[in-house]
């Protein structure tokens, strides 16, 4: 009888705080970011990508209160997640990152990218082979001065020539990386080429075995989660990924996907993560909920429809035996179906216990004005879920950070009156009010919050949806608005749908006064794919 052999693990890195936050309008403020981190650590995935310290104060910020909170004191934390800073290979960029990972004490990697690819080097870096090679060395040892984890990514190296790419990609094994990380930075691989592209550089740069192998796989051509796992198949040991494939342009590989393809496959891969799966669907809803960006009917695992079955035949088959059409089970990924949690009669000490087991831990002034939040929520909606508790640490957050907060909105409309607003807003301790018609409803109270604050942006996009079932559900808003120097995405909810847009608005205006420099200055913000 032969032994069957040990799986292998595959590191699971999360870069849905720093790729997945460049996605147009995702950006996240702090207390969101956290939020996030805290929800990937109970994920347990292996990396955090937090942020890329140098492009902004706020980035910075995040990658060190994320490792304050999740890294420090590691000695105590063997299983908490490792956190990441990225880095150019330029030094004030990496000295930037060391700076922002200094409380991960021994949890820190530095993550250091430069771009390989023909089309790079002459159009956007102009620079030669061998000083592409000099700058990764020297970057490599920079980093490596800080912490010992180094990562390097060559960017774009699916469209790198393959001679090239094992000479940098050998420059950085000799100069101490403990993992390289190969991108498809514009989605552009196919599966077959890009297995075969790891397996090119297992075959030829030496030590390579003594390093780990990453992939990070953009989405354009929908095939950022096969050309992971085929890279897999070819020696890979790492993924880079993202909750819900958010990323730049189509996304970047969905982690929920690929974990639970090498999971639910497990007989093909022999593979397996470290992911606890049943914090999956929580994690998606938490991503969704803190940057706005709503999550497709059909996405796969995550997705409304995902486990779904209309059909007739499907649901005979299934009442026969569920593995007739179902691969996975809903609980494997955490939908229990039974998310009813409280009611109107639950008292502080149980909303405080499960607002803890949400990954919320309140302290008692917190707790006072979520669990008032709640039981207003409760009056007006009968069953409370996990969502919609979510959803008020949402407001609550927003509100701990805004500059204008929404007092009292009154609005009347129908088929023959003219929609009309009325707005109260608070600003410190002054409130201001005034009224203002529109073309509907939401359009009034949007106009009435731009003639208070003197703020006027243009509504890129309105969308709505419902945050739980059933008709007095609560309606999550979220709102692009493009106010000339940034484009900013706010959200909002409320058992009032106007309300719910009127918040989504304000949240924007609230992040749009935040983002703003001093002095009228233009925010920038420093990008990699
Ligand atoms: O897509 C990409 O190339 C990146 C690098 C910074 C790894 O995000
Ligand atoms: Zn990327």
């Amino acid at each position: 009888m032969s032994a069957k052999k040990k799986k292998d693990h595959v590191v699971i890195f999360d870069t849905t705080l720093r790729d997945g936050e460049q996605c147009p309008g995702a950006s996240m403020v702090l207390a969101e970011k956290l939020q996030v981190a805290r929800q990937l650590a109970r994920l347990r995935v292996d990396i955090i990508e937090a942020g890329f310290p140098i492009a902004s104060p706020g980035d910075f910020e995040a990658v060190h209160a994320v490792a304050t909170e999740l890294a420090g004191t590691a000695a105590k934390r063997r299983r908490s997640p490792s956190i990441c800073g990225l880095a150019r290979c330029v030094s004030g960029d990496i000295d930037r990152a060391a700076e922002a990972l200094e409380p991960a004490d021994h949890k820190g990697r530095i993550h250091v990218f430069l771009a390989t690819s023909a089309i790079h080097r002459e159009h956007k870096l102009k620079m030669a082979k061998s000083k592409i090679i000099e700058t990764v060395v020297k970057s490599v040892s920079h980093a490596k001065s800080y912490v010992e984890d180094v990562q390097f990514s060559p960017e774009d190296a699916a469209r790198t020539e393959h001679p090239f790419l094992v000479e940098v990609v050998q420059a950085a094994v000799d100069a101490g990386a403990t993992t390289i990380n190969i991108p498809d930075t514009v989605g552009y691989a196919v599966p077959e080429e890009f297995g075969a592209c790891i397996a090119h550089l297992k075959e030829h740069v030496k030590g390579i075995d003594k390093v780990v192998i990453h992939v990070h796989c953009h989405n354009d051509l929908g095939l950022a989660v096969s050309n992971s796992l085929n890279a897999i198949c070819h020696g890979a040991r790492g993924v880079e990924c993202t909750i819900n494939g958010i990323g730049e342009r189509a996304g970047n590989c969905s982690l929920e996907e690929v974990v639970m393809a090498l999971r639910t496959r497990s007989d093909f891969f022999n593979l397996d993560t470290q992911v606890k799966t049943e914090e999956i669907f929580r994690t998606s809803r938490l991503v969704s909920q803190m940057t706005g960006l709503h999550v497709q009917r059909n996405k796969a695992i995550v997705g409304a429809n995902a486990f779904a079955h209309e059909a007739g035949i499907h649901q005979d088959g299934m009442l026969k035996d569920r593995t007739t059409y179902e691969i996975m089970r809903p609980e494997d990924v955490g939908i229990s179906g039974t998310e009813l949690v409280l009611g109107k009669h639950s008292g502080r000490h149980a909303f405080g216990d499960h607002m803890k087991k949400l990954g919320f831990d309140l302290a008692d002034q917190q707790l006072e004005k979520s669990y008032d939040a709640f039981i207003a929520l409760a009056d007006r909606k009968k069953h409370i879920y996990d969502d919609d508790l979510v959803a008020i640490m949402q407001n609550q957050m927003d509100m701990a950070t805004a500059v204008y907060t929404l007092e009292y909105l009154h609005v009347a409309t129908g088929n023959s009156t003219v929609p009309t607003a009325t707005v109260r807003l608070k600003k410190g301790d002054e409130e201001m009010q005034d009224a203002a018609c529109g073309d509907g409803p939401v359009d009034a109270a949007l106009k009435t919050i731009e003639r208070i604050t003197g703020i006027q942006g243009k509504l890129l996009d309105f969308s709505l949806q419902a945050v739980t079932r059933g008709k007095d559900a609560l309606g999550e808003v979220s709102v692009q608005v493009d106010f000339g120097d940034q484009t900013i995405t706010g959200k909002g909810s409320s058992t009032d749908i106007v309300e719910a847009g009127a918040r989504a608005y304000l949240n924007c205006i609230n992040r749009h006064i935040s983002a703003r420099k001093p002095k009228g200055k233009k925010k920038t913000r420093r990008k990699a794919s």
